[in-house]
C-alpha cells in the first residue's frame, strides 16, 4: 500500500479514512497487513499498554520508544504520534518534542490536543514543516478539567467551542482534526464547515474518517470499554484461554509432546548414561 502524502490527506474529504492505534512492532505490522494505512501511536498507550489510569503520566521517552517500534512494524504506513501531556506547552518545547518524534522515531505527523488555545503552537509547528493532526471535543490529557470522560458539546457554548476549535486548527494549518466524543449532529456540522478531514471517535458516522483504540476493537483491554466502541473480536478471552490450556498441559505433562521436542541418535545418550 502506498503511503499517502500530507497533501493527499488534507484533500481526502469524504474518503472514509480508517485509522487505528498501534504501539508496538507486532501490532503495527498486523494493523498494516490488514489494510490500515493511518496508524496512530496514541498516548492512550498509557492506559492500554503501560497500566496508568490516564494519559497524563506518558512521557516523551515512552512515545519515542513505542513510535520507533510501531515504525519498524509498519514501514509503509502513515504514522502519527501523539505529543504527550505538557510536551507542547511552548513553541520551543513543541518543536523539540516534534523533532524527537519525527527524526528519532520516524513519525510522519504529530497529533496534539486543544482548539483555539493551541493555535500559536500549531502555526509554529506547521511553519517548521511538521504535519499536525488536531484533536478537539473530549481531550483525554485534560479530561479532568472537562468533568471526566464524557460527551462534549452538548450545549450551545461547548458545541461552539468544538466548532471554533476545529476551524481555528484548520486555519492554523492542521491537515486533519480528530473529533472525540461529540454528538453526531455536531460532528456533521464541523465536518461540513472545515475543508480538512475530520476523524471521529465516538462522533458518529458523518466524519470523514474513524479512529479506534486497537485494544478496544479486539477486546484486549480488561478495563472500561466505552459504549461507542465496537468490539470486533474477543482476543483477550482467546488469549486467556490459550494461556490457561498451556498451564494445564505443562502441569499434566501433555506439553511438550514429541512433535515439540528434538531427538539425537539413541547410542549418543546411551554412552553418556554409561560414563
Ligand atoms: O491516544 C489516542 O489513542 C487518541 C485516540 C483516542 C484518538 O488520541
Amino acid at each position: 500500500m502506498k503511503k499517502p502524502t500530507v497533501l493527499e490527506l488534507k484533500r481526502s474529504k469524504g474518503a472514509r479514512l480508517a485509522m487505528l492505534t498501534a504501539y508496538d512492532f507486532p501490532t503495527a505490522k498486523l494493523v498494516a497487513e490488514a489494510g490500515i494505512e493511518l496508524i496512530l501511536v496514541g498516548d492512550s498507550l498509557g492506559m492500554v499498554v503501560l497500566g496508568y489510569d490516564s494519559t497524563v503520566p506518558v512521557t516523551m521517552d515512552d512515545m519515542v520508544h513505542h513510535t520507533r517500534a510501531a515504525r519498524r512494524g509498519a514501514p509503509q504506513a502513515f504514522l502519527i504520534a501523539d505529543l504527550p501531556f505538557l510536551s507542547y506547552g511552548t513553541v520551543e518545547t513543541a518543536l523539540a518534542s516534534a523533532a524527537r518524534l519525527m527524526k528519532e522515531a520516524g513519525a510522519d505527523s504529530v497529533k496534539l490536543e486543544g482548539g483555539v488555545e493551541v493555535v500559536p503552537i500549531v502555526e509554529a509547528l506547521v511553519r517548521a514543516g511538521v504535519p499536525v493532526l488536531g484533536h478537539v471535543g473530549l481531550t483525554p490529557q485534560t479530561a479532568s478539567a472537562l468533568g471526566g470522560y464524557r460527551l462534549q458539546g452538548k450545549d450551545e457554548e461547548t458545541a461552539r467551542r468544538v466548532l471554533d476549535g476545529a476551524q481555528a486548527l484548520e486555519a492554523a494549518g492542521c491537515w486533519g482534526v480528530v473529533l472525540e466524543l461529540v454528538p453526531a449532529s455536531l460532528a456533521r456540522l464541523v465536518t461540513e464547515r472545515v475543508t480538512i478531514p475530520t476523524i471521529g471517535i465516538g462522533a458518529g458516522v458523518h466524519c470523514d474518517g474513524q479512529v479506534l483504540v486497537f485494544h478496544d476493537l479486539v477486546g484486549l483491554f480488561s478495563g472500561f470499554t466505552p459504549t461507542f466502541v465496537k468490539r470486533y473480536t474477543e482476543a483477550g478471552e482467546a488469549m486467556r484461554n490459550a494461556v490457561a490450556r498451556y498451564a494445564e498441559e505443562v502441569r499434566s505433562g501433555a506439553f511438550p509432546s514429541e512433535s515439540h521436542s528434538f531427538a539425537i541418535k539413541d547410542d549418543v545418550v546411551k554412552r553418556l548414561y554409561g560414563s
